[in-house]
């Protein structure tokens, strides 16, 4: 079948890098005369047919923006057979011989659905910062979240040092760890809590504790700084700042980053990542693959099947694991 109108979405949670992922894809389709179309707010967009036609003029000045031009969302009504009927429906009527799903998990999920009602090829391209997608070294979009709380966690650090406090630093990732660990890491933090490794409050109230402890008789007088997924501490953090006032009498103060993770202008490695998968998926396309997540691995991109994207956990680099206690002990 020839390719001579494929369509793109972004779908779930927006991630710097989906416009330079857009860019690349109306590019590469482009070249190659097929003309692009991109529907609004992710899956809505195809079930109230809502679309625009892109073309290369269209994203011009485009790779360094943050957010997304199409606009995205979260469709719940993706979950119901009517719905995906509805926009494999539309689909065909528009003419569209392939779609493209910009987006995380739940988006190629209703991307797996929508093939259940439509024959044409439809292909993912990981987009999320929490880079919690089997089958792909890196996530559209991650990089910059961590850019971004690595630059927020320097500047807390300043104001922690001169008080003397602790400070818990909450960070997305939905139920991943990799922003908490990398952006830790990265900016020199003291503790790091992760889904993957949490036990209980109480252990790992003692972990804190014997950690701030080591480090007290180490070095005297400076601040703490602790990165810790979302959602992770149970009750919230009000209960291990208290905890933590309790026990040691220091001062403690909550920042939650929150998303200001997903904004800002992609760092270089977005931008590259999003412009390879781009081009990746509209070639693949091409060659007639389906049912497949562009991924990167070691560089190079590669087809992933939907199927082992949904059925595989990704683990965090064990490499990184191995050195955390080494790296956050004393320095
Ligand atoms: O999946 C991306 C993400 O930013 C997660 O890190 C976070 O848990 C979630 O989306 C927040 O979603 P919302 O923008 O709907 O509040």
């Amino acid at each position: 079948m020839a390719l001579k109108r494929l369509a793109v979405i972004t779908s779930g949670g927006d991630a710097p890098g989906m416009n330079a992922c857009i860019r690349a894809i109306c590019l590469t389709a482009e070249s190659q005369q097929i003309e692009v179309i991109g529907y609004r707010s992710g899956y809505i967009g195809l079930i109230k047919q809502d679309y625009i036609k892109l073309t290369s003029s269209m994203v011009h000045n485009l790779i360094q923006r943050g957010g997304t031009i199409l606009h995205s969302a979260r469709c719940e009504k993706f979950r119901q057979d009517e719905y995906v009927k509805k926009a494999a429906e539309n689909l065909n009527e528009n003419n569209i011989d392939g779609l493209i799903v910009i987006g995380g998990n739940g988006s190629f999920k209703g991307a797996e659905k929508l093939g259940e009602y439509w024959d044409k090829p439809i292909i993912g391209c990981p987009g999320t910062i929490d880079n919690d997608i089997a089958g792909t070294d890196y996530t559209i979009g991650y990089h910059t979240a961590i850019q971004t709380a690595v630059e927020s966690i320097d500047k807390v650090r300043d104001t922690a040092e001169a008080f003397e406090r602790i400070f818990l630093v909450d960070v997305m990732g939905r139920e991943a760890g990799f922003i908490a660990l990398n952006s830790a890491i990265a900016s020199g933090a003291d503790h790091v809590l992760l889904p993957e490794t949490f036990t209980s409050a109480a252990e790992e109230l003692v972990k804190i504790l014997d950690k701030l402890d080591k480090r007290r008789h180490h070095r005297a007088n400076s601040s703490h700084i602790i990165v810790i997924t979302e959602n992770l501490w149970p009750g919230g953090l009000n209960i291990l700042k208290d905890s933590l006032y309790a026990e040691t009498g220091v001062d403690v103060r909550i920042l939650t980053l929150g998303h200001v993770q997903r904004g800002g202008s992609p760092v270089w490695q977005d931008r590259l990542l999003a412009t390879k998968l781009g081009d990746y998926a509209v070639t693949a396309m091409l060659n007639g693959e389906s049912g497949v997540m562009a991924g990167v691995r070691s560089a190079l991109p590669v087809s992933v099947e939907f199927k082992y994207v949904h059925n595989k956990d990704k683990n965090l680099n064990p490499y990184s694991m191995k050195m955390l206690d080494t790296i956050t002990l004393l320095g």
